[in-house]
């Protein structure tokens, strides 16, 4: 059954939402930034909730126009109206699954996804469309980066029961292989707490 997110932000059930940025994704850019990576990038954000992701890479990629898109106007609504970053961060309501590069701010394709907790949201039957979607948002060689929740489950939380839905390491690796290049990949050292050993980070090139 499709969970109704808007309820969610509406009644304040939100657990999913840590009021910060992902720990591995502040790892990521300082990263980044020693790495000299380009930071004139398009970045998408897919189901972004309150924005603290968007509004992270913002801050640290002042010259980058950083897109979040969510479902849900009442996630949005709380995103914008956090005070500006000094960067370019912009909020776009849709479905990922329906959304076309035209829909884009400026209508153009995005050079790279951030994924945080979009892909353990959906269901697991919409996996293939997800890779699909994301790859038909992307320019030639663009960037997939995420941190993947594989393993979600605790007392309230049960394996068939989601969202969030697990994954395995070797799943993702069956998902994506098709249209992504696998970059590197990794157990992240920094997690919320809670999710030590149960999340994996990778970083993918779109093929072809
Ligand atoms: C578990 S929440 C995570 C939100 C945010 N990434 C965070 O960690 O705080 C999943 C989010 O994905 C959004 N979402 C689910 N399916 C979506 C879709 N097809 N297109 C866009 N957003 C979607 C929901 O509205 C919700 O805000």
């Amino acid at each position: 059954m499709d969970t109704d997110w808007e309820s969610h932000y509406l009644e304040g059930h939100t657990p999913w939402d840590k009021g910060e940025a992902s720990p591995p994704l502040r790892d990521l850019l300082t990263r980044w930034s020693e790495e000299g990576a380009d930071k004139r990038q398009r970045v998408l954000v897919p189901g972004c909730g309150t924005g603290h992701d968007v509004r992270a890479i913002a801050r640290a990629w002042p010259e980058a126009e950083v897109i979040g898109l969510d479902l849900s106007p009442t996630a949005l609504a709380a995103a914008r109206k956090v005070p500006a970053t000094g960067g370019k961060d912009d909020y776009l309501e849709g479905d990922l699954f329906t959304l076309a590069p035209e829909d884009l701010p400026g209508g153009k394709l995005v050079d790279l996804v951030w994924e945080h907790t979009c892909f353990c949201a959906i269901e697991p039957s919409m996996r293939a469309a997800y890779v699909r979607a994301v790859a038909g948002l992307l320019v030639p060689g663009g960037g997939l980066w995420g941190v993947f929740y594989l393993d979600p489950y605790d007392d309230e939380h049960q394996p068939g029961a989601g969202p969030p839905h697990g994954t395995s390491v070797g799943e993702l690796h069956d998902h994506f292989v098709d249209r992504f290049e696998i970059l590197d990949e990794w157990s992240p050292p920094h997690t919320y707490p809670g999710r030590e050993g149960r999340e994996w980070v990778m970083r993918l090139r779109l093929s072809g």
